[in-house]
């Protein structure tokens, strides 16, 4: 009798935590984090210290962050001091580079699913252009219009027309156009080979087994999603980009992303050593919570759980007060008595994001804990922050002509040499 083969593939390291074991809690409910679905079953939001283990990266430390400042001379973000941005990988190898006065890059991106983009979608693009002024490297940022195309009901040429559209709501956050390259995926595959080796290469090393375990693909998904993942791994080698690098393979890149993205970099970072690159260093970010609640993220498709960057400051208001869930008081009574929960007031949350003045946000988290704040002073405080930033935000954008998205999505060598 011939005993059936099991085939076990051996996994290497980082590829160890399986998608399918971050989602199975042993008795509790666990919060689910992949690059499709985040939610969590505590109105606190997803447990970040329990995902760090799970994923296995690093927590941003007070140590990491002093070091940061001290290594640039230059105060912190306020999404690093805060503890948005709350996780990495080899971050503090990207600052030793640094301090040699050696090069390195970034690498971010954005999956155009719609024209509108929301607050939540904002929040890694402001943090890389902190980054990039901090640092003075060069930016790449993919559009995976191929990814959207093969994920969402849209046709090629409308994720392509959504990755012009979205770039320039990138391009208005104020990104160096001498240092910058956006590129979309269908568009850059034809125009520079050694993108498309590198997804050839890493392709070769990564198994069907492999790519199940780590997005859980099943049989019914079309093989194209099956084959992305090495599309979002490749910008992570400076030799994707071979005129911004003069075809330099070891420049090692840092990549700001929210932490469900991390699956794809998990794979990465396990192939490449034996493509002979470097790993990306990556710093990862919490989600934006929903105006809900930080059980879900804000979600473009759900209109009433998103501040879009195209609302009118009387839409902005609206929505705060409407939807934005309050941890305080039921009463006003009850509120002066019991104070309210900043770790759960959607509003706090948000100024904690976009509120630049650290005294001003710690006298609000105080007095609204103490309940002498009630809930509609934060939405108003809110409300004035977020009707500024998104009426500067759709005044730049106006700026961006097609011209301009032009000029920024062509390969072409930046403001660097190597
Ligand atoms: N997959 C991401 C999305 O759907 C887009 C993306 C591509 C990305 N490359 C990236 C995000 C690198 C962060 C970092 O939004």
């Amino acid at each position: 009798m011939s005993a059936t083969k099991i085939e076990v593939m051996p996994v290497a390291g980082e590829l160890e935590q399986k998608a399918s074991e971050m989602t199975v809690g042993e008795g509790e409910q666990e919060d689910i984090v992949d690059p499709w679905t985040v939610t969590s079953a505590s109105a606190k939001g997803v447990d970040y210290d329990k995902l760090i283990k799970r994923f296995g990266s690093s927590k941003i430390d007070a140590k990491l962050i002093e070091r940061i400042e001290r290594v640039t001379g230059k105060p912190a973000h306020h999404l690093l001091r805060r503890g948005i941005f709350f996780s990495h990988r080899d971050m503090h190898f990207i600052l030793n580079q640094y301090e040699q006065k050696k090069p390195f890059y970034l690498y971010t991106g954005r999956g155009p699913s719609s024209e509108a983009m929301h607050l939540g979608h904002l929040i890694p693009f402001i943090f890389t252009k902190w980054l990039q002024d901090t640092f003075d490297v060069p930016l790449v940022v993919q559009m995976t219009d191929d990814e959207k195309f093969l994920w969402k009901d849209l046709t090629l040429d409308e994720a392509n027309r959504l990755a012009h559209e979205n770039a320039k709501d990138i391009i208005a956050c104020g990104f160096d156009i001498n240092k910058t390259l956006i590129f979309s995926d269908l568009e850059y595959m034809g125009q520079v080979p050694e993108f498309y080796k590198n997804i050839c290469q890493i392709s070769k090393l990564v198994t069907f087994n492999q790519v199940k375990g780590i997005f859980g693909f099943g049989d019914s998904d079309c093989i194209g999603k099956i084959a992305f993942p090495p599309v979002q791994a490749a910008p992570s080698f400076s030799s994707s980009f071979p005129h911004i690098f003069n075809n330099r393979k070891d420049l090692p890149c840092l990549i700001p992303c929210a932490i469900d993205q991390d699956p794809y970099f998990r794979m990465t970072r396990d192939v490449a050593p034996r493509m002979g690159c470097l790993k990306p260093a990556l710093v990862h970010s919490t989600f934006f919570p929903a105006l809900q609640g930080a059980q879900s993220k804000m979600s473009a498709s759900d209109p009433t759980s998103s501040i879009f960057l195209t609302d009118t400051d009387k839409q902005i208001k609206n929505k705060i007060n409407k939807y934005a869930f309050s941890g305080g008081g039921a009463t006003i009574e009850e509120h002066k008595e019991k104070g309210g929960n900043c770790e759960i007031d959607v509003s706090y949350q948000y100024l904690t994001f976009f509120m630049d003045d650290d005294e001003k946000l710690e006298n609000i988290r105080k007095d609204y804990t103490k309940g002498e704040l009630l809930t509609g002073y934060l939405k108003k405080e809110l409300i004035t922050i977020l009707q500024k930033l998104v009426t500067e935000h759709r005044e730049k954008r106006a700026k961006v002509t097609d011209e301009i998205v032009k000029q920024y999505m062509t390969p072409r060598k930046l403001a660097f040499d190597y």
